[in-house]
């Protein structure tokens, strides 16, 4: 773990990460990657939170990076993200969601464009990852599992997540976002 800025917040601030940032900044959130990047404070993987004390973490925001992992490696990070959160911790989790994208294939349902060729396109790179774009590669880029809203729910609830709701409505709320909530219980 390399820590490449000092921590956006004070000590008596809310402990707040963005873990698989990339280049986006989120306001309030310290953020964490395996690669440095715009928005990276802290290099180190999704399962390595040993930069903060055990129950010490208010609220981890992961988008697009869980499907990076191996599902070992994301059993692994999940069970980390429990142990560092604070009871009633949040986890705010944003994935594909493999059966939109399945649909997709099959030309059953379109995304942003009716384009059969982009819509094929959008689906496969959903299930495979974005390695062109971003950053020209393989490793970090390749998209290494997926998830339906049951798997994944009950991915959380094997790691001992609770209140477990799919966010619907606001920002990421379109249905190949699989964008679900959760938390550590109380
Ligand atoms: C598709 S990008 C998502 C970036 C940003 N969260 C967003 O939504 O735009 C996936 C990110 O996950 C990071 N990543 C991949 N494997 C990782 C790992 N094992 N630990 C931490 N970050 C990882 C990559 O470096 C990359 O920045």
């Amino acid at each position: 773990m390399t820590q490449l800025h000092s921590s956006p917040t004070v000590a008596s601030e809310p402990i707040r990460l963005n873990i698989g940032c990339g280049e986006s900044r989120r306001r309030g959130y310290i953020g964490v990657d395996a690669r440095p990047d715009k928005g990276t404070d802290v290099i180190a993987p999704a399962w390595d939170l040993s930069h903060w004390p055990a129950g010490s973490i208010d609220e981890i925001y992961c988008r697009h990076t869980l499907e990076h992992l191996d599902p070992g490696d994301a059993r692994r990070t999940l069970l980390a993200w429990r142990d560092a959160l604070k009871p009633g911790g949040l986890v705010h989790l944003i994935v594909p969601d493999l059966l939109f994208h399945a649909r997709q294939i099959l030309g059953e349902v379109t995304s942003w464009d009716d384009d059969p060729e982009r819509n094929f396109e959008h689906a496969i790179k959903s299930l495979y990852g974005w390695r062109a774009e971003c950053r020209g590669g393989d490793g970090e880029d390749a998209h290494r599992w997926g998830y339906t809203e049951a798997s994944l729910t009950e991915l959380l609830r094997a790691c001992g997540f609770v209140d477990i709701r799919r966010v619907q409505g606001g920002e990421d709320s379109e249905p190949w976002h699989l964008n679900v909530k959760c938390v550590r219980p109380a």
